[in-house]
């Protein structure tokens, strides 16, 4: 698979919603966190079949500002598995070179998850190769919300003329800032819908919907949702005629 794509027309930024690990813990007779355990290692796999690709951006959804409607204990599980994933990962991706960066509220993320959080990113910030950007009590209307929040105060303190916003600008006030918007956006589980990620920045990106569930997701899955993605016609507007001249 990985001799088909054309590392010359990479996506720069890949988009996952990593979703199934309750469903595939039910296939294995097993319960829910048994499956978030092994998403661990799907996380593993993307991040360095991205990384050795040469993708400057991976985005994974972890948690969404709607996951704390779970049961408690499984919130619970998943902030500890969080906490224990990150520190332990730390040396794989200082070894990949791999950056590790966080949108969403995290000011809301229980201490102890911040702090291993913090730590992380401080401890991969002169690594370069990759940015993995987790998504962590993260949804798109939060994200758009607040930025509308933060342009009325910069407005309200004659920082910002109304003239002046822009998409570019409206960007710029984004938890996302700085991070290209993402090409390909990629959900497992077969479920086809976004669940408020990225809502702004996915204006243009190719979805695809997956059949397999998280825990079982590998590098050749990664593989194969590059090549669907090169084999896709990107006309923004345009039609096929323009896009060949
Ligand atoms: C994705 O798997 C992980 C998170 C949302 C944290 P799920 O936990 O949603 O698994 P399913 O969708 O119930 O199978
Ligand atoms: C989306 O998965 C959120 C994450 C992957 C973190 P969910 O499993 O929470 O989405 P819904 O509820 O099925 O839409
Ligand atoms: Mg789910």
């Amino acid at each position: 698979m990985k001799d088909k794509i054309d590392i010359n027309r990479l996506p720069k930024h890949i988009a996952i919603i990593m979703d199934g690990n309750g469903r595939w813990a039910k296939t294995q007779n097993q319960p829910r966190i048994f499956g978030h355990q092994h998403g661990v290692n799907a996380v593993r796999e993307s991040t360095e079949a991205c990384a050795e690709l040469g993708i400057k951006f991976l985005t994974l959804y972890a948690f969404s500002t709607e996951n704390w409607n779970r049961p408690i204990t499984e919130v619970d599980a998943l902030m500890s598995l969080l906490i224990e994933t990150i520190h332990q990962e730390i040396p794989t991706l200082n070894k990949n070179k791999v950056r590790l960066k966080a949108i969403g509220d995290l000011s809301k993320l229980p201490e102890g998850t911040k702090k291993a959080l913090k730590e992380a990113i401080a401890l991969t910030d002169q690594n370069d190769r990759m940015d993995l950007v987790l998504a962590l009590n993260y949804s798109g209307r939060w994200d758009i919300a607040q930025a509308a929040k933060r342009v009325a105060e910069d407005v309200k303190k004659g920082m910002l003329d109304p003239e002046q916003l822009d998409e570019h600008k409206f960007a710029s006030y984004l938890n996302t800032n700085g991070i290209p918007d993402p090409e390909l956006l990629i959900r497992t589980s077969g479920e086809s819908r976004v669940s408020n990620f990225l809502l702004w920045e996915i204006a243009y990106a190719e979805l695809l919907f997956l059949p397999v569930f998280w825990p079982e997701f590998n590098k050749e899955h990664i593989y194969e949702a590059i090549i669907n993605f090169q084999n896709r016609e990107r006309r923004f507007g345009k039609i096929s005629e323009q896009l060949n001249s």
